[in-house]
């Protein structure tokens, strides 16, 4: 008696997990579209350039911050070239800025404004170096709330786009402790500084921004508590 309902038991656990992969491939097939709107809202930055037309000793000498900007929108080349000097992969999974352990906290993230990028929608984005590409995180100009969240600091609405970094601490803190959080503000210093630079080299203009509430910037960004943004850095053509 026992063997028989075993006999039974047997196929009918066939049957279930054979139904429940067959569910699972239906489900995959379902999340197709899905995964061709997530494409849709990656965009593909263009490689960077690695030789330029200034040197680093022009731009060291000519840098200055900028806080009037033309309207006229940066090409994609262009925001390409700042984000991967900012934190583009350079070797392995190395970036352009030197990183604690390379633990690598900061993200970089873009207030793109209407119109910002030739060819890019204003939005907030978020760059992601290992793969090059901008993730669309909401779409809409947000730069007047930006401006706000920095004290109103006007000129940050007139630049075409923002660059903003983000830091997760805990990324860094979870191997330094507390030293970790200096750490991880002295990499926003390199980061911005790299920006300014790649900002000189471009004939663009940036100004390193820190004065503002973090709670109003993180609300713009969309991002969570956990992430700190501590610099805001409008680009654009200076006027
Ligand atoms: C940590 C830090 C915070 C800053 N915050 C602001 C800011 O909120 N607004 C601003 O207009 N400039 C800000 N600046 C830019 C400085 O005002 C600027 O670097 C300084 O006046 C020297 O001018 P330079 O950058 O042209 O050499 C900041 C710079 C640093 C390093």
């Amino acid at each position: 008696m026992d063997l028989q309902r075993t006999e039974i038991m047997v196929p009918l656990r066939m049957l279930l997990v054979l139904s429940l992969i067959l569910s699972s491939s239906l489900c995959l097939n379902q999340n197709v579209p899905l995964t061709v709107v997530e494409k849709q809202s990656e965009i593909v930055l263009p490689a960077p350039h690695v030789t330029g037309d200034m040197s680093v000793e022009e731009a060291l000498k000519k840098r200055r911050s900028v806080r009037d900007f033309q309207d006229t929108p940066l090409t994609l080349d262009q925001i390409s070239q700042l984000l991967w000097a900012g934190q583009g992969i350079t070797e392995g999974f190395k970036r352009s800025a030197p990183s604690a352990g390379a633990t690598y906290p900061l993200t970089l993230y873009v207030v793109v404004g209407d119109p910002g990028v030739e060819g890019l929608g204003a939005g907030i984005y978020e760059y992601v170096p290992t793969s090059n590409v901008l993730r669309l995180i909401k779409e809409g100009d947000y730069r007047d709330r930006l401006a706000v969240a920095c004290l109103t600091q006007l000129f940050i609405e007139d630049a075409p786009v923002s660059i903003v970094i983000v830091a997760k601490y805990e990324k860094t803190t979870a191997r330094y402790g507390e030293r970790g959080i200096r750490y991880v503000h002295m990499e926003a210093g390199h980061v911005g500084e790299n920006i300014y630079l790649q900002a000189e080299g471009l004939a663009l203009g940036t100004v390193a921004v820190g004065a503002f509430i973090d709670q109003d910037v993180q609300q713009v960004l969309s991002i969570p508590e956990e992430l700190t943004p501590l610099y805001v850095m409008p680009v654009g053509y200076p006027r």
